[in-house]
Protein backbone atom coordinates (compact mmCIF):
# COMPACT_ATOMS: atom_id res chain seq x y z
CA UNK A 1 0.00 0.00 0.00
CA UNK A 2 1.29 3.60 -1.03
CA UNK A 3 2.40 5.62 2.15
CA UNK A 4 -0.05 7.94 3.59
CA UNK A 5 0.94 11.58 2.29
CA UNK A 6 1.25 13.50 5.35
CA UNK A 7 2.69 17.14 3.40
CA UNK A 8 0.48 18.96 0.86
CA UNK A 9 2.53 19.39 -2.26
CA UNK A 10 1.36 22.67 -2.69
CA UNK A 11 3.27 25.86 -2.28
CA UNK A 12 2.61 29.23 -0.61
CA UNK A 13 4.84 32.02 -2.41
CA UNK A 14 4.88 35.14 -0.69
CA UNK A 15 6.68 38.18 -1.54
CA UNK A 16 7.61 41.26 0.58
CA UNK A 17 6.32 44.47 -0.72
CA UNK A 18 7.46 46.19 2.34
CA UNK A 19 10.66 45.70 5.18
CA UNK A 20 9.29 43.87 8.02
CA UNK A 21 6.69 41.51 6.72
CA UNK A 22 6.50 38.54 9.19
CA UNK A 23 5.33 35.05 7.40
CA UNK A 24 4.24 32.93 11.11
CA UNK A 25 3.80 29.47 11.09
CA UNK A 26 0.86 28.36 13.81
CA UNK A 27 0.85 24.87 14.97
CA UNK A 28 -1.18 21.80 13.58
CA UNK A 29 -3.24 19.70 16.47
CA UNK A 30 -5.37 20.78 19.77
CA UNK A 31 -3.18 23.93 20.56
CA UNK A 32 -3.08 26.49 18.17
CA UNK A 33 0.05 28.76 18.95
CA UNK A 34 2.90 30.35 16.56
CA UNK A 35 5.83 27.90 15.92
CA UNK A 36 8.44 30.01 13.66
CA UNK A 37 8.41 33.47 12.59
CA UNK A 38 10.23 34.53 9.32
CA UNK A 39 11.21 38.34 8.40
CA UNK A 40 11.03 38.59 5.22
CA UNK A 41 12.14 42.83 4.28
CA UNK A 42 11.13 44.16 0.56
CA UNK A 43 11.50 41.79 -2.55
CA UNK A 44 12.43 38.85 -0.47
CA UNK A 45 10.43 35.51 -1.28
CA UNK A 46 9.50 33.02 0.96
CA UNK A 47 8.34 29.62 -0.66
CA UNK A 48 6.28 27.23 1.99
CA UNK A 49 4.19 24.26 2.57
CA UNK A 50 1.35 23.25 4.96
CA UNK A 51 2.93 20.56 6.37
CA UNK A 52 2.63 17.48 8.97
CA UNK A 53 3.57 20.83 12.14
CA UNK A 54 1.73 23.65 9.87
CA UNK A 55 -1.53 24.04 9.71
CA UNK A 56 -1.99 27.72 8.67
CA UNK A 57 0.40 30.63 7.71
CA UNK A 58 -0.18 34.08 9.34
CA UNK A 59 1.19 36.66 7.26
CA UNK A 60 1.88 40.32 8.86
CA UNK A 61 2.96 43.54 6.36
CA UNK A 62 2.59 44.51 2.75
CA UNK A 63 3.22 41.00 0.95
CA UNK A 64 2.29 39.05 -2.01
CA UNK A 65 0.95 35.87 -1.84
CA UNK A 66 0.53 33.38 -4.62
CA UNK A 67 -1.91 30.05 -3.85
CA UNK A 68 -3.36 27.22 -6.08
CA UNK A 69 -6.63 28.93 -4.91
CA UNK A 70 -4.93 32.57 -6.34
CA UNK A 71 -3.10 35.89 -5.86
CA UNK A 72 -3.88 38.24 -3.16
CA UNK A 73 -1.63 41.03 -1.18
CA UNK A 74 -1.94 41.41 2.13
CA UNK A 75 -2.10 44.85 3.41
CA UNK A 76 0.06 47.13 5.64
CA UNK A 77 -1.49 48.24 9.05
N1 LIG B 1 9.48 23.34 10.32
C1 LIG B 1 8.30 23.91 9.73
C2 LIG B 1 7.40 22.78 9.20
O1 LIG B 1 7.90 21.79 8.69
C3 LIG B 1 8.74 24.83 8.60
C4 LIG B 1 7.60 25.47 7.86
C5 LIG B 1 6.90 24.87 6.86
C6 LIG B 1 7.04 26.78 8.03
N2 LIG B 1 5.95 25.70 6.38
C7 LIG B 1 5.99 26.88 7.08
C8 LIG B 1 7.31 27.87 8.85
C9 LIG B 1 5.20 28.04 6.97
C10 LIG B 1 6.53 29.02 8.73
C11 LIG B 1 5.50 29.11 7.79
O2 LIG B 1 6.18 22.88 9.31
Amino acid sequence: MEKKQTVNPDYVVIKAIEDGVNVIGLTRGTDTRFHHSEKLDQGEVMIAQFTEHTSAIKIRGHAKIMTPFGEMESEKK
